[in-house]
């Protein structure tokens, strides 16, 4: 195992080891993305090396910090997010094992994060160029409560509700964690039972939500009904349009999107732009709230403009423009020449590279 010195270039790396103090006391376990804070602490303790993680897979913080940081994400942010995430998944381990952290513990896994994005954004363009599939219930508990931060700021709801969707998006999947991991990580298709159980996630992440200590009704409601859709067609109750609460609409939206952006067990990602032609698909299909559908998926292609892109018949392009009627098939530019794809319909935006 590689042994460190205690200086500032361990910030964002990851710890091999548990680490003790000489009187015997855990002071950072193992996996532990290193901030400039836990660097003080060492420093104080008069703790001169620490062993962290080379194998890329022993870490899997530092091949996502690797790949945003190398995508040009700022570094502050970087460790941020991966802060974010371990301590999302220590505490996704607690409720794995029957313990119930408090609302506030939670909170304070997601806020700093969300406030960070809320300022930077190059983060956020970022996260959607990451490739692997690990960690991605800790990963997709992040990304949603962001999205849903976001889709509550661009429909002008006040702070107390922007950040209560924060966390109805943090806290949307909660249940996953007693489904069981064969059905979760399962690469092939789902039996009926097992589909049946999946779904039970939303029940689940209700009850566990309705007996967290200081937790709100709609955290509960949401995690209950992110899966129904306006027209009847979702579970686990069927409601139709106004049966379901904005939030949950609002959670549905930053779901769907996420899953379909990010690499899976059984699938590889989809470009936000493809993501967005679904979900304006669903839109219009009656299925997800347009109100919340076209703000959102506006801001997003926004976003990446300037960035270069693969289509789906391999050629790089770099998007130059985005149109106010078909957010989703921007103006590109292919070498010397511009290419509105709103006039090439076989062509789509099939992988952002950065
Ligand atoms: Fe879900």
């Amino acid at each position: 195992m590689p042994m460190a010195s205690v200086n500032p270039e361990l910030v964002g790396k990851v710890l091999a080891e548990d680490l003790y103090s000489d009187a015997g006391v855990l002071l950072l376990p193992r996996r532990t993305v290193l901030t400039a804070a836990h660097v003080n602490s060492l420093r104080k303790q008069r703790i001169t090396r620490v062993s962290i993680a080379e194998d890329l897979s022993e870490g899997n913080g530092e091949k996502i910090s690797a790949q945003l940081l190398d995508k040009g994400g700022d570094r502050e942010i970087v460790v941020c997010y991966l802060e974010a995430m371990e301590q999302t998944r220590r505490l996704f381990e607690r409720v794995d094992i029957g313990q119930m952290p408090s609302l506030h513990e939670f909170c304070q896994a997601f806020q700093t994060l969300a406030d960070q994005v809320g300022e930077r954004l190059g983060l956020f363009r970022s996260l959607y160029v990451l490739e692997g599939a690990d960690s991605y219930t800790y990963r997709h508990s992040l990304n949603v409560g962001i999205l849903c931060t976001l889709i509550a700021r661009l429909l002008k709801w006040d702070e107390e509700r922007i950040s209560l969707m924060g966390a109805a998006g943090f806290l949307h999947d909660i249940g996953k964690t007693r489904v069981p991991r064969e059905i979760l990580l399962k690469p092939g298709k789902l039996t009926d039972e097992e589909f049946a159980e999946m779904k039970r996630h939303t029940v689940y992440g209700y009850e566990i939500l309705k007996q967290m200590e200081d937790a709100h009704e709609t955290l509960a409601i949401c995690a209950l009904l992110h899966h129904e859709r306006l027209d009847g067609s979702g579970y686990p109750d069927g409601r139709k349009d106004e049966q379901i609460p904005l939030e949950c609409q609002v959670v549905a939206v930053a779901d769907m999107f996420d899953a379909i952006c990010s690499d899976r067990v059984y699938k590889q990602r989809t470009s936000p732009f493809e993501a967005a032609r679904m979900l304006w698909k669903e839109a219009c299909d009656g299925l997800l709230n347009i109100e919340i559908v076209s703000p959102f998926v506006h801001y997003i292609a926004q976003l990446y403009v300037g960035a270069k892109a693969r289509l789906n018949n391999g050629e790089e392009v770099q998007v130059i423009l985005i149109h106010r009627d078909e957010p989703m098939r921007p103006l590109v530019r292919r070498q010397g020449e511009f290419v509105d794809l709103r006039n090439h319909r076989q062509l789509c935006i099939d992988k952002m590279l950065g």
